[in-house]
């Protein structure tokens, strides 16, 4: 969230280029080679590889630099290359350009990992020839797209090849370990090898530009610190809703379910970041602070407040899906969640006994990303009550995507003869005020890595609390087997979740 000052340069180099608009252009990465683990995964598909065209596309990568790919897979180069150019095709946001792709192809190889124990040799010498070949000077960074059942055996098989020459970063997928024991052990092994500024644990929910953006709306307006409270805030509604499924992710998906995948890590640094004090700087430090402090302080008030649910067949967007039991790879008995509600409380004195009501799935009507701030109604207001019964009390609903951007939902008067009010929306469109499509999170937090910018990457203590969390709703349910599925896929979750807002009077926003 530190950012450089802008100069002149920059200014012209944007003003040239719209394209460059959005992305830091301080200073572009030292040679490296960017090592993928989980290079045949849907990560590395879906967001990685098109983040990394999206970089050369901007000429944002270093001349000297090379790429290279790693799983179990047997793949060749030329088949790495091939899945990547189509990767890149389908999921890359900008046009697909020849010379930009050649480029980035020439870069790129892969090398299939045996399990025997000279695969981390042959690694080691691949990275020294492309050190020869590509003038990349023993920089390395080494990426952990992989479950995380695989990240100990690789953090330490890598923390051993360390070598003398050039720099070293490490950056690690979430969810970071599988509860809070399991991630301090990693910790341990990977601080035996790297020290912590070489560690990068990664929650691309942090490189969004509106998530970073709650923080620009909240510390950069002096009008809504003042009501950012108890007193003024009725309750928050964070909502993180896929219409995907699983995409074919079984391996990784049964071990994790909703909870790891989504709420542990993702969902938890949107409630920190909305409820987080106003750090003193922008420094990584100072923020990730902050968010701990957060983190720490957020309880669940018990089983009855946390709603699991699993998808069974149904509709999404007209189109019939199959249930997550169906899926391929799936067991039919599963008991793995794709769905979680939960109602959170901050044990601090701007929140206390403010409801946070967090909820994300999978196979719900649409994606939809969404933190809404419901402020309690106006104390009096002097109207009939006829004239207001349409009238709901003020939202503001940062929509973290799609269609990215901040609205005020207003009470305004119905023009006309006599008195009717309802509400309207008051709204901010990225695309209307900036003109520009906005980066991947992916091409952003690459970049910080390869430059060694800590300030949007997770700190291990805001890890460990996360897991504090987790490991609190996952010791309530040891203790019942709910009748899974227990949603359509298309529908907002099962019924239960409804009944969480309903016993407070409540209801979740309208969908
Ligand atoms: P996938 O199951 O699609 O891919 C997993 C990858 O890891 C495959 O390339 C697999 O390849 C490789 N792999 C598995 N075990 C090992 C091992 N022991 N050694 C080396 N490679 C191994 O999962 P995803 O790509 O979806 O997820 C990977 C990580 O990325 C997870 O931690 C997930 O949370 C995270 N993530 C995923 C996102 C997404 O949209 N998919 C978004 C954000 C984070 P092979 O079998 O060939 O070895
Ligand atoms: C990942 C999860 O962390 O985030 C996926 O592993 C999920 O299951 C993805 O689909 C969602 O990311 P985004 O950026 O599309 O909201």
């Amino acid at each position: 969230m530190r950012r450089r000052r802008r100069t002149r340069a920059d200014v012209a180099t944007t003003q040239e280029n719209p394209l460059l608009e959005g992305l830091p252009l301080a200073q572009t990465p030292e040679p490296c080679v960017l090592t993928i683990f989980g290079a045949s995964g849907d990560l590395t598909k879906r967001k990685i590889f098109p983040a990394i065209y999206a970089l050369a596309f901007r000429r944002l990568l270093p001349e000297n630099f090379a790429i290279l790919g790693a799983a179990r897979s047997d793949w060749s180069d030329e088949e790495f290359r091939h899945n990547m150019e189509a990767a890149v095709r389908e999921f890359g946001r900008d046009a697909f350009r020849e010379d930009v792709w050649n480029r980035l192809a020439e870069a790129t190889s892969y090398i299939p990992l045996s399990e025997d124990e000279q695969a981390m040799e042959k690694l080691a010498s691949s990275l020294t020839e492309l050190d020869e070949a590509r003038g990349t000077m023993g920089n390395r960074v080494y990426y952990l797209a992989v479950p995380p059942a695989a990240m100990p055996q690789l953090a330490q098989a890598l923390g051993k090849l360390r070598e003398t020459e050039g720099w070293t970063r490490l950056i690690v997928e979430k969810p970071f370990g599988r509860d809070r024991a399991s991630a301090h052990e990693l910790n341990e092994l990977i601080w035996t090898y790297f020290a912590e500024d070489e560690v990068f644990r990664i929650d691309h929910y942090l490189g969004k530009e509106t998530v970073q953006n709650m923080a620009a709306l909240r510390f950069a307006n002096g009008i809504f610190e003042p009501i950012w409270n108890r007193q003024f805030i009725d309750h928050v509604q964070i909502t993180v809703g896929e219409s995907m499924g699983i995409e074919g992710r079984a391996d990784y998906y049964e071990k994790a379910g909703a909870i790891r995948d989504i709420f542990q890590n993702h969902m938890l640094q949107l409630v920190a970041l909305t409820a987080m004090e106003p750090p003193s700087d922008f420094t990584a430090e100072s923020v990730r602070n902050e968010k701990v402090k957060v983190l720490k302080s957020i309880h669940t008030p018990g089983p009855k407040h946390v709603v699991r649910g699993q998808y069974g067949r149904g509709y999404v967007e007209g189109i019939e899906v199959p249930g997550y039991r169906e899926e391929p790879s799936v067991d039919p008995g599963s008991m793995t969640e794709t769905y979680v509600a939960a109602k959170l409380f901050v044990d601090n004195w701007r929140w206390a006994d403010t409801p946070f009501y967090v909820r994300t799935g999978k196979r719900l009507p649409r994606r939809e990303t969404t933190i809404a701030i419901q402020f309690k109604r106006a104390p009096h207001p002097p109207f009939a009550e006829a004239a207001a019964e349409e009238l709901r009390p003020n939202v503001l609903i940062v929509h973290v995507q799609p269609d990215e951007g901040v609205s005020l939902a207003i009470g305004a008067k119905v023009p006309g003869l006599g008195v009717k009010l309802r509400t309207v929306h008051m709204d901010f469109v990225y695309g209307g005020a900036f003109h520009v499509e906005l980066p991947e999170a992916y091409e952003r937090l690459l970049l910080d890595a390869m430059r060694g910018d800590a300030t949007l990457f997770t700190r291990a203590d805001e890890v460990d609390e996360q897991w504090a969390i987790v490991d609190a709703i996952l010791a309530f349910w040891q203790r019942d087997r709910p009748a899974f599925p227990n949603y359509p896929a298309g529908t907002w979750g099962p019924p239960s979740a409804d009944a969480l807002l309903h016993r407070d009077g409540r209801s979740w926003r309208h969908h």
